[in-house]
């Protein structure tokens, strides 16, 4: 019984300057000392050589004993918890670290910004304005007649508070606020969502984005508005595309003009897409009609402009072959998915 009390003393003095500097030596502490073939649950075997009046005595020392070394292996455990952090060699830094699933750019956005740096680059200013507008700034300004279909309520949507309100149908209205506030010379484009009655379908919706564009100044003049564009296209769509302008006519320009590019899925032979012609139309345009200079006291014979409208959906189908309009505002993951990677 001494001789195994001193054995004890002797182990205790072992583990106290037991160190470990690897999580491995901490491993062998725990086998050495606490593991089922290991010194502590040796020494409990001994306990039936006790005598019986000394049991009890014993069993105190062999306690206290164990107390101390779950205490150092808890210890052990806890420095090396630490070390393993700091220690580049135990964790292997080049894995991939856990994936955090983060949202991707809606496509419209995606091409909006597109078109937004474009013309940022040509020096346009951003303007927009609010989806809920007055007659005025919406048609009135520019020049629709009182009786044009496209304020009546099967084309336009009113608000039933206050039947002067409406939904933008176009982003004009924002021309005309930039107009109402700022002096020529003027140069911005203007995106946003637009309103209009239309049943839903693959080729119609009741909503869609804009991006519009106005320059104002002295000698502006059509060759301007067509080289301008005509960049536009380059930008977006390559090099290769074609441009044709076509007469148009909307009331807010004189003359108008829509323009097409060359088809960019059947590269001009034709297929379903452009119905067969080889072309397909992106934009109207045109040189600002001089009442509507005039309405906002822009003195239309020193200055001239011209004014242009694309849809955002239009360009979008033609750059990401998207083809029916109602996936945009589906949030079907599957078709949003397709866009991760673009910025
Ligand atoms: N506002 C027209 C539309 O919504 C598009 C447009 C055409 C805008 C010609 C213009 C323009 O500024 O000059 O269909």
């Amino acid at each position: 019984m001494e001789q195994l009390v001193h054995q004890i003393e002797a182990y205790r003095q072992e583990v106290a300057a037991f160190e470990a500097t690897s999580p491995d030596a901490v491993e062998e502490f725990r086998i050495k000392y606490l593991g089922t073939k290991g010194i502590v649950k040796a020494i409990m075997g001994e306990m039936r050589n006790v005598p019986n009046e000394r049991k009890k005595e014993f069993g105190q020392v062999l306690n206290d004993f164990k107390l101390v070394v779950e205490a150092k292996y808890e210890t052990l455990k806890e420095n090396n918890a630490n070390l393993q952090t700091s220690d580049s060699k135990l964790i292997d830094w080049s894995l991939p670290g856990d994936p955090v699933p983060v949202g991707t750019r809606h496509p419209l956005n995606i091409v909006r910004n597109q078109i937004v740096s474009i013309f940022k680059r040509l020096g346009f200013a951003v303007a927009e304005g609010p989806e809920i507008e007055d007659d005025w700034h919406n048609f009135g300004a520019m020049n629709l007649p009182e009786d044009h279909p496209a304020r009546d309520m099967q084309d336009t949507f009113y608000i039933n508070q206050n039947p002067s309100w409406l939904l933008r149908t176009h982003t004009s209205s924002v021309q005309a606020r930039v107009m109402e506030t700022q002096k020529p010379p003027i140069r911005v484009i203007c995106p946003g969502r637009v309103y209009r009655n239309e049943t839903i379908s693959a080729r119609a919706h009741c909503f869609f984005h804009q991006v519009e564009g106005l320059y104002i100044d002295e000698n502006v003049s059509f060759a301007d508005l067509k080289q301008t564009l005509y960049f536009f296209v380059q930008e977006m769509f390559g090099k290769d595309v074609k441009v044709r302008f076509r007469p148009s006519y909307f009331p807010f320009t004189e003359p108008s003009a829509e323009m097409d590019i060359s088809c960019l899925i059947c590269g001009g032979d034709g297929c379903n897409i452009c119905k067969h012609t080889g072309w397909v139309e992106i934009l109207g345009s045109g040189m600002v009609h001089p009442n509507v200079l005039e309405n906002f006291g822009i003195d239309s014979n020193k200055y001239t402009g011209f004014a242009f409208g694309m849809g955002v959906e239009r360009i979008t189908q033609l750059k990401y072959q998207v083809n029916d309009l109602r996936l945009y505002s589906q949030n079907d993951v599957r078709f949003l998915k397709q866009f991760t990677g673009v910025v």
